[in-house]
């Protein structure tokens, strides 16, 4: 009998190993972007070099929120990058002390990433208004509670509700990539149809809830109609 765990049941945990190194792959251009220029942006934050290109994320005497802005930018794109490894069956299965460690890197670079978020957009709020510095504060609110959460019911030993906020926590850290494909894809299909450069039009502002909000809705979905394989805590 095939079961989980076994030598015979190897071949399924590596073929989830190859979708998450296709799945990064995918995301490598945006982690590269979002980390270069968040490298790049507190360099000129701290004064040390300046900016590429001129940019309204960088303002002139407030160090404050371009730095909140570019560290939040490089961490994120740290989290993007380690979050979907989580998944992996092979390294829970058998590295549970690299899974631990990560999950030690990564909770910590949501909690930052979600907080240098939100204080760019309590400080000096987004390019596209009051509706942007909802969508995209509520995005933040939710990064830091399911880190928080993962974290939690880990410490705890609910491992059942730790899987289903680390899911959760995946697909947010994955979302800033999803709301660039969403415009890649838009742009592709319609030349940008709805959209406008201050992110006021129809499109952009159906984006600002509809790069996270449909896939956590999903989510919820599968975690409700698959039951949750029993779970022993990875030693
Ligand atoms: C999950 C990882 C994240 C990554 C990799 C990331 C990356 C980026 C990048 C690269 C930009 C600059 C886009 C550009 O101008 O080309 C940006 C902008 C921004 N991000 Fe994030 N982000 C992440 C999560 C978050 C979260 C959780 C929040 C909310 C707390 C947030 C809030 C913002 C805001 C407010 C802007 C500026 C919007 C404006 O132009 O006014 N980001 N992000």
């Amino acid at each position: 009998m095939r079961t989980r765990g076994t030598k015979t049941a190897r071949p399924w945990l590596w073929r989830g190993a190859a979708g998450i190194f296709v799945l990064i792959l995918l995301e490598l251009p945006f982690i590269l972007y979002a980390t270069g220029f968040g490298a790049e942006g507190m360099l000129a934050s701290l004064g040390i070099t300046g900016l590429g290109e001129a940019s309204h994320l960088l303002r002139d005497g407030a160090p404050a929120t371009n730095i909140a802005m570019f560290l939040h930018m490089g961490l994120g794109g740290l989290l993007s990058l380690l979050a979907p490894l989580q998944l992996s069956g092979a390294l829970r299965r058998c590295r549970p002390r690299l899974h631990r460690g990560l999950g030690r890197v990564i909770v910590p670079l949501a909690l930052t990433t979600s907080v240098a978020g939100l204080a760019y957009i309590l400080l000096r709020g987004t390019i596209g208004g009051s509706l942007m510095d909802l969508g995209f504060g509520l995005y933040g609110l939710l990064l830091g509670l399911a880190a928080i959460m993962t974290w939690r019911f880990a410490r705890a030993g609910d491992f059942q509700r730790h899987r289903a906020w680390a899911l959760r926590l995946i697909v947010l850290a994955l979302a800033s990539w999803i709301y660039r494909l969403h415009y890649t894809f838009w742009t592709l299909a319609t030349g940008g149809l709805y959209s406008r450069p201050d992110f006021t039009g129809l499109f952009d502002q159906i984006q600002l809830f509809a790069f996270y909000l449909p896939y956590l809705a999903l989510l919820e979905l599968y975690l409700r109609l698959r039951p949750a394989p029993s779970l022993t805590p990875p030693r």
